[in-house]
């Protein structure tokens, strides 16, 4: 996630594309113009069943072709959904002396201050707090969720879970507009959400994900300007409300944006967007074993991903059309501050040097071919690049006082570091 942080889906140059072909039209006479995101467009219904799919049902039919699907009262096979009341958290004595990370903000700002305190800490306050908990279920109580039957292969939990989290809070939270680059099921023990999802297949270029720190888009949830995000006008949305006892699956790249209500509590599990390509159906539980906890399973943890050469090259290629120019792949890669960089710059230069990098053939033009021909160390030095230019980049608008969030909330905290931001994912 780390690297597709870096790379901006919807460039200046498709902005300004849209721009020409939209301008005859008053965006801002537009139904969902400065409305909440989800406002305006279309909203289509998530597929719905009822408990989990066996794995091959899900794989085949649900993670292949990419569709979200709601599971109700899915999440009821775990202990947890009975179990876990605030009384609960606070006798357990062993094991939660641990810190976990907190947001501070309900409404999501990837800039805002992060704190930490004891899990039980956190338990005795969040409901007079702004306090979000977004961090890996405390090990203590693992042992509480049962893995998502459709999941409980061994190639899965030994080998692809990449991590989980307790999305935790008095309710109201509402995240930025977001991408990952990973799967995920998203089971909910508490509360309600609502989830807005944008097809990437449809219109992966009309939600402009404009921030290099997270696949995330600067636009304002609660007000999103057509002027700014013109692509906007003519997204369609599918939408879904779960309610406690229900489990969503969210799909890789599947733009999405989530609230909660009423004091909430979720976990979910991201697993390895590749584990599809060769899961072995018959290795999995035939039967779903309720007993099959988190508690069992290996997660590898984000970092495992980020530095993965493999994840560089698909981020490349899902986010660089064929052919790209010099100046178009600047485009892409600085988004909406492509005005805003100096010429003469560490981070330009490491940029020219990625660029020469990736174009194997030296034409001028980055193509699919070029990057088929990269080896695996090459794409590691090329994320390795980008992430030092990013911070570069960063370093150098820090330092010329230029706001990089001018859309999100400006009163904000310290930023964390980069892992630390990759965190703050809403599911
Ligand atoms: C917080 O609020 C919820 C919902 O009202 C309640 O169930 C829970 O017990 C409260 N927790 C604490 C520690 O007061
Ligand atoms: C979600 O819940 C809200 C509030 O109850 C309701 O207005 C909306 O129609 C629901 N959406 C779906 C897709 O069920
Ligand atoms: C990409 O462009 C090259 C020409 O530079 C062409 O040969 C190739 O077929 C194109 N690939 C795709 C997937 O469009």
């Amino acid at each position: 996630m780390d690297l597709t942080k870096c790379i901006r889906v919807g460039s200046l140059f498709l902005t300004l594309t849209l721009w020409v072909s939209c301008s005859d039209i008053d965006l801002t006479k537009e139904p969902g113009h400065l409305k909440p995101f989800g406002t305006g467009g279309v909203n289509k219904p998530v597929e719905e069943m009822d408990g989990f799919p066996d794995p091959e049902n899900f794989f085949e039919n649900y993670v292949k072709p990419t569709k979200p699907l709601k599971m109700k009262g899915a999440a009821r096979i775990s202990k947890a959904m009975g179990k876990w009341r605030d009384e609960y958290f606070l006798s357990l004595d062993d094991d939660l002396d641990s810190e976990v990370k907190l947001e501070t903000k309900k409404k999501e700002n990837r800039l805002q201050a992060v704190d930490t305190m004891t899990f039980k800490n956190f338990v005795r306050i969040y409901n007079q707090t702004e306090h979000y908990m977004v961090d890996s279920v405390p090990p203590a109580i693992r042992g509480d969720i049962t893995i998502p039957c459709p999941l409980q292969c061994k190639q899965l939990t030994e080998h692809n879970f990449v991590d989980n989290i307790m999305w935790f809070s008095s309710g109201g939270t509402k995240s930025v507009v977001h991408t990952d680059s990973v799967d995920n099921i998203n089971c909910l023990y508490r509360g309600e959400k609502t989830l807005y999802f944008v097809d990437p297949s449809e219109h992966r270029h009309d939600v402009l994900i404009d921030h290099p720190d997270g696949t995330y888009s600067g636009m304002d949830v609660d007000a999103v300007d057509y002027t700014k995000y013109p692509g906007m006008a003519k997204v369609e949305f599918y939408h879904v409300n779960v309610s406690a006892g229900d489990c969503i699956y969210i799909p890789y790249l599947w733009v999405h944006q989530v609230r909660s209500y009423g004091s909430n509590l979720a976990v979910n599990v991201w697993w390895h967007r590749h584990a599809k390509d060769d899961l072995d159906y018959s290795a999995c539980n035939r039967q779903c074993n309720t007993e099959y906890t988190m508690a069992q399973a290996k997660f590898m943890g984000l970092k495992t991903i980020q530095h993965d050469p493999i994840e560089v090259r698909d981020d490349f290629m899902t986010y660089i059309s064929n052919d790209t120019n010099f100046e178009g792949f600047k485009q892409i890669l600085f988004g909406d501050d492509y005005d805003k960089i100096v010429v003469d710059t560490t981070y330009v230069r490491a940029f020219t040097e990625m660029f020469e990098m990736l174009d194997a053939d030296k034409n001028g033009l980055l193509s699919f071919t070029d990057f088929k021909t990269l080896d695996n160390e090459a794409w590691r030095t090329v994320g390795e690049l980008l992430q030092l230019l990013m911070e570069d980049m960063e370093e150098d608008f820090e330092a010329r006082n230029i706001d990089i969030d001018p859309d999100i909330d400006p009163d904000h905290g310290a930023a964390g570091d980069s892992d630390e931001m990759d965190l703050h994912d809403e599911l």
